[in-house]
């Protein structure tokens, strides 16, 4: 759709940047926080990029001042970032930690006291040790609880002050990690207990959300999900067949059960069919279908482009994890689709593709199917940088990602697509879970590597002026 003018960002739009708890925090062990299942995971040796860990990170909890004051003096209207869990209830489901508490509402306060809107992910992956430990974390079904539980608790607390609400980051991402590739904690390769897992993450999101609404709390709450469309490569409708298999496993899997209640039947029957469906008890699906949210978190990263994959085709590769370019392995799911590149656009290089209009297409054939308004809550490129001897950061390849990804935004807002707002990710640079910290995002360079933690002195990239532009212009000054 070409149009003859774009509309222009509603004025109370959100303009913000991101971060999650266990990759900026560090103070793993500080003030009577629990172990979550990253601090435990990321000792075993070989799963991380030369090892690295959150431990230290890039010293949020110490210096939440200094990063909030950076936010102030670029103008940011909105930040995204996660409570730690067992900072709170350090072993899941027991005592209450004041001390974790009072660090979020102290950055809370902060932010609010520089006109910044906190949105708050309460899930970042980094879950009770604990309660890993004692019913196998997301497959025993006591998480339901417990997790609405850690909800109540932070709603309570919070709700005066915090009206955008994200309950779980990324769950397509952190189920399939940790229970399909075994990249993620809890270390495992099984598909059957993988859905049995995700079964239970849905019904603890509803819980959580249903909950928000009993409570009557001002404010939104919604699940933020990594899609990246699916495109055939080419019109072969074997290749069509392809991307609708990958659609339909890979994106309405997850989220009609978010918004509807229910799986899609045609990716029901395929787990079904192989024997790895989970067990649905009495009432689970009422209770899916009473905890709709009031928006979708949309994390958009890239596109995937698929031609057809026989059954004994492709399994899962390696991705690339080491930035060098080119080394990702070929992948797909024998019988569905098989990942190929797609001639039309850039790669990074850690061979992510680069596609504005694929953001487009996300929102659009989100709006399509589910009609709920979309806050972005993650977008950003993940480069290396070079730090300058005069203490700049010339990062014109990030501005012109996120620049060419807001005009995308402005198309779809104009195709009719309602956006709340837009984060970035990341605002400071942080630990990246399995590339290390030479994967940078933020528009805040963070002077530290894998094996040398430095001063972790903070230094503005160029895109943090440009970004600051687009901010006080709402968009107009691209
Ligand atoms: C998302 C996560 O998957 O993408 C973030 O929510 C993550 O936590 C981001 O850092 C970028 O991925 P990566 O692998 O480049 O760090």
């Amino acid at each position: 759709m070409h149009h003859q003018k774009l509309d222009s960002f509603p004025s109370d739009f959100l303009w913000g940047s991101a971060s999650a708890a266990y990759q900026v925090e560090g103070a793993w062990d500080e003030d009577g926080k629990g172990e979550s299942v990253w601090d435990k995971f990321v000792k075993i040796p070989g799963k991380t990029f030369k090892g690295t860990t959150g431990e230290v990170a890039v010293d949020h909890y110490h210096r939440y001042k200094e990063d909030v004051q950076l936010m102030a003096e670029q103008g940011l209207k909105a930040y995204r970032f996660s409570i730690s869990w067992p900072r709170i209830i350090p072993d899941g489901n027991g005592e209450v930690n004041e001390a974790g508490i009072k660090f979020y509402e102290d950055l809370i306060d902060e932010l609010l006291a520089n006109e910044i809107e906190p949105v708050v992910t309460l899930y970042h992956w980094d879950l009770p040790q604990a309660l890993q430990d004692e019913y196998l974390g997301w497959e025993g079904r006591q998480i339901i609880n417990d997790f609405t539980r850690y909800c109540e608790i932070v709603f309570k607390r919070f709700k005066d002050k915090v009206k955008y609400w994200v309950t779980l980051n990324e769950q397509n991402v952190f189920i399939s990690h940790g229970y399909l590739a075994a990249s993620h904690p809890p270390n495992v390769k099984d598909p059957k207990r993988m859905l049995q897992a995700n079964h239970h993450a849905n019904l603890a999101n509803a819980k959580a959300i249903k909950l928000f609404h009993e409570l009557d709390i001002e404010g939104q709450i919604g699940p933020s999900f990594a899609y990246g469309p699916t495109y055939a490569f080419d019109a072969d409708p074997k290749n069509q067949l392809a991307a609708e298999n990958r659609e339909e496993i890979n994106a309405n899997f997850w989220m009609d059960i978010y918004v509807y209640g229910r799986y899609p039947k045609v990716a029901w029957k395929y787990f079904e069919d192989n024997g790895i469906a989970p067990t649905i008890e009495v009432g689970d699906f009422d209770l899916l279908k009473e905890g709709k949210p009031d928006f979708l978190g949309l994390n958009y990263y890239q596109t995937a482009t698929v031609k057809e994959n026989r059954l004994d085709g492709v399994g899962a590769g390696k991705p690339n994890y080491t930035g060098e370019k080119g080394s990702t392995e070929e992948s797909g799911m024998p019988g569905l689709y098989k990942e190929v590149s797609n001639p039309y656009v850039e790669y990074t290089n850690w061979d992510w593709a680069i596609d504005p209009s694929g953001l487009r297409i996300a929102m659009r054939r989100m709006t399509s199917r589910y009609d709920l308004p979309i806050l972005i809550t993650e977008n950003g490129l993940g480069e290396y940088d070079r730090l300058e001897a005069d203490g700049r950061i010339h990062d014109e390849y990030r501005i012109n990602y996120i620049r060419d990804h807001i005009v995308a935004i402005q198309e779809a807002i104009t195709d009719g697509v309602e956006v709340i707002g837009y984060c970035t990710w990341s605002y400071t640079d942080l630990l990246s879970w399995l590339n290390g910290y030479q994967k940078r995002y933020g528009f805040v360079y963070v002077d530290r590597d894998e094996s040398n933690e430095k001063e972790l002195k903070r230094y503005k990239k160029d895109s943090y002026f440009w970004y600051k532009k687009v901010i006080e212009t709402n968009g107009q000054e691209l």
